[in-house]
């Protein structure tokens, strides 16, 4: 396996980088550039704990040990969002895989449907530096768009840029202490899974220590050559 897709099959990218790495900020900026899906596993979770369902209470204690969730709750999450109608457009999956027991549970389920990983980004960084973006990271709870205390302020202080709304939230888990522990989580389990794609011939590596739109232009030019 190379990548390469037909123009049939739907694009499926995959970021790849630990707690704070700039993940969710490049998928969101992505999904509007291309029209692509971002799958994010960490909100499907977090969804799920809201909900009150089996997955999420099975869940919620892991999460905020900044643990990661059991491979069988995970694949089963994605499993259903991927088969959604919307993802035949193609899809950015962003926190997932984690493990390489999802990996390959991945392209099981995207063999089916004679698809496969096209390209898998690491964003690269300094993860002493992480711990300060995740601290000062915050969410619009009505439309999910991400900030920052320093690096990514609202125009208006409490309001979010892209609906107006006044519903600024922080998740539980984006404390010192539980982001040591996601960060050990990434090294242990996660990083295995840059050889698992280097050996696939999909790896591509970005410098993402540097401004959001720089990155953002590094990845929309890997972007674009898989969606030729
Ligand atoms: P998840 O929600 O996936 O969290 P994570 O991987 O820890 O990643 P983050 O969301 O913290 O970081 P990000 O890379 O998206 O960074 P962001 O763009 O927000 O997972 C949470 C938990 O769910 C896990 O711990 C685990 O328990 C469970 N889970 C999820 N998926 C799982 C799976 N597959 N298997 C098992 N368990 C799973 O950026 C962070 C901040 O920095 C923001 O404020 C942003 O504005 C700012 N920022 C971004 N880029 C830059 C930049 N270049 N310069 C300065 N600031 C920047």
């Amino acid at each position: 396996m190379d990548g390469s897709r037909t123009p049939e099959t739907p694009p499926v990218l995959i970021l790849l980088g630990p707690p704070g790495a700039g993940k969710g900020t490049q998928a969101r900026m992505l999904e509007e550039q291309f029209g692509l899906v971002q799958l994010s596993t960490g909100d499907l979770l977090r969804a799920a704990v809201a909900s009150g369902s089996e997955a999420g209470k099975a869940a919620k204690a892991v999460m905020e040990a900044g643990d990661l969730v059991s491979d069988d709750i995970v694949i089963a999450i994605l499993r259903d969002r991927l088969a959604a109608p919307d993802c035949a457009k193609g899809v950015i999956l962003d926190g997932f895989p984690r493990t390489t027991a999802q990996a390959e549970a991945l392209d099981a389920m995207l063999g089916e449907t004679g698809q496969n990983v096209n390209s898998t980004i690491l964003l690269e960084v300094d993860d002493v530096k992480m711990v300060v973006r995740i601290a000062g990271r915050f969410t619009c709870g009505a439309c999910g768009e991400g900030y920052h205390d320093d690096f990514k302020k609202p125009k208006v202080a409490d309001t979010c840029d892209c609906c107006g709304a006044r519903q600024m939230t922080r998740r539980a888990d984006d404390n010192a202490k539980t982001v040591m522990s996601r960060l050990d989580a990434y090294h242990e389990q996660t990083a295995p899974l840059i050889a698992y794609y280097d050996a696939k011939g999909v790896l591509r590596r970005v410098d993402a220590m540097r401004e959001i739109a720089t990155i953002k232009d590094a990845i929309g030019a890997l972007t674009q050559s898989v969606m030729a």
